[in-house]
């Protein structure tokens, strides 16, 4: 579901006509949608009601302040990865009591950080980490609230390059290894077992690998339940979003024809799973990313030139690969689509970034609506994994991001400054008019 769409021959976010945020406030733009972000929480939170869950926001997703903050007002705890999301996290005004610790690699100085702020858990990732983690608490005179992060083995059926958990990646603990982990750490007296996690891969678009995963955990749960006195399990992100096309906004009709569609809702995905969770007696935790602001956000773009080379055609716009790398990096879809309706007649087209790699591109060979130079175009579905993967490359500036709310739209993180792309960079000390 989204809250964008055409009213009349513009495109629009909520009350607002995007174009108008365009000319405010330049391009690339990421334009995100208040009312969206809260309403997949909230449906997310009603399907899943009998299990009363925490809902971790997985922040990689997407750690604009002013995300973060939508979330927390809901009541989201959050999944995070370093000591900068904890850091981000607790400038939004979230809480640290809500707050779970995920990652393969976790630095003395990041549990240092975590254990003082009070974190609910940390969700370790290996015996080494497990060892550190007490020698930390114990210097702090503390006990660590752990969970492990089993890897179940389970194939999620998407893209390698996001798939987690499978004994071919780096994550987790396999299967047959925890229960013997669980009682060497229970010997410890700065750890405490808290729970168990996993998080087998992200945009899964059926529920079958999640409940293959939760059928094979959930025993596993139950035992370390009775024996050490874990009190949740949590199931991890991964709930894949509509990508292709985008359907028609307006939210109850949005829902109805996805679920038609097979797509995997909140009904579907609660309807897989409560019956395998609810009998355990636990604490239900999640950890969605892409679902809760995947569909809240568009990268807004400029048309710079419309070149023709032979029989191709380069849509070239303001936008590249360091503002949205999904499509470079996994070969991803987004919907593209013009600012206005002006035109009917489509064109073959490849639409491209500024940027000297051939990968710069958003799609290939589509078929678009025509457009001419200074027209705009919208990237569909990228508030997720879009601008918090940005980069500097080809000394680009990291793009704006506005957040809308009904006919209000706010300035949620200003343009790059030019400067400010090699503002830490200085000259060797034996250069010519270097600082010295
Ligand atoms: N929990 C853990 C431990 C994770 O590693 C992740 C995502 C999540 C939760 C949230 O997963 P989600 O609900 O968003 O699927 N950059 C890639 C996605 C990388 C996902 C990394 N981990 C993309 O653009 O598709």
């Amino acid at each position: 579901m989204h809250d964008f769409g055409y009213r009349g021959a513009r495109f629009g976010c909520e009350g607002v006509a995007v174009e108008t945020l365009a000319r405010r406030f330049g391009t690339p733009l990421y334009v995100y949608s208040r009312h969206t972000l809260e309403h997949h929480f909230t449906r997310l939170r009603a399907a899943l009601a009998p299990l009363d869950p925490l809902i971790c926001y997985a922040l990689k997703a997407n750690s604009n302040l002013a995300v973060l903050r939508t979330f927390a007002e809901l009541g989201a705890g959050f999944d995070l990865v370093s000591e900068g999301e904890l850091r981000r996290v607790r400038a939004a005004g979230g809480e640290a009591g809500r707050c779970v610790f995920a990652g393969v690699g976790k630095t003395e100085a990041e549990m240092r950080f975590a254990l003082r702020q009070g974190i609910y858990c940390f969700n370790v990732e290996s015996e080494p980490e497990l060892e550190r983690l007490a020698r930390v608490a114990a210097d702090l005179g503390t006990v660590a609230p752990v969970a492990v992060r089993v890897n179940p083995n389970v194939d999620a059926h998407t893209h390698a390059k996001i798939t987690t958990g499978t004994y071919a990646n780096k994550f987790g603990i396999p299967f047959e290894a925890v229960p013997a982990v669980y009682a060497r750490a229970a010997r410890s007296k700065h750890l405490r077992w808290r729970g168990l996690q996993m998080h087998i891969g992200s945009q899964l678009t059926t529920a079958a690998p999640f409940a293959a995963a939760v059928r094979k955990v959930a025993p596993l749960a139950r035992a370390l339940a009775e024996r050490y006195g874990i009190e949740f399990l949590s199931i991890g992100g991964g709930i894949g979003i509509v990508y292709q096309p985008a359907l028609a906004s307006g939210s109850a009709r949005w829902w109805r024809s996805a679920a038609s569609r097979g797509v995997l809702t909140p009904a579907r995905y609660a309807e897989a799973l409560v019956p395998l969770l609810k009998p355990l007696g636990l604490r239900v935790l999640l950890e969605p990313g892409r679902f809760l602001v995947g569909n809240a956000g568009i990268l807004v773009t400029r048309v710079e030139y419309v070149k023709r080379a032979g029989r191709k055609t380069f849509v070239i716009v303001d936008a590249a690969m360091n503002d949205l790398i999904r499509p470079a990096f996994y070969d991803a879809y987004h919907e593209i689509v013009p600012l206005r309706k002006a035109s009917a007649r489509r064109v073959r087209c490849d639409v491209v970034g500024p940027i000297c790699e051939s990968g710069d591109y958003f799609c290939q060979g589509r078929l678009l609506p025509e457009v001419r130079q200074g027209d705009y175009l919208a990237l569909l579905s990228a508030g997720a994994y879009g601008a918090v993967m940005g980069s500097n490359y080809n000394s680009r500036p990291l793009a704006a991001e506005v957040l809308v709310a009904g006919r209000q739209a706010a300035l949620v993180r200003v343009r790059q400054p030019l400067a400010r792309v090699w503002a830490g960079e200085r000259l060797a000390s034996w250069q010519r008019g270097a600082a010295r």
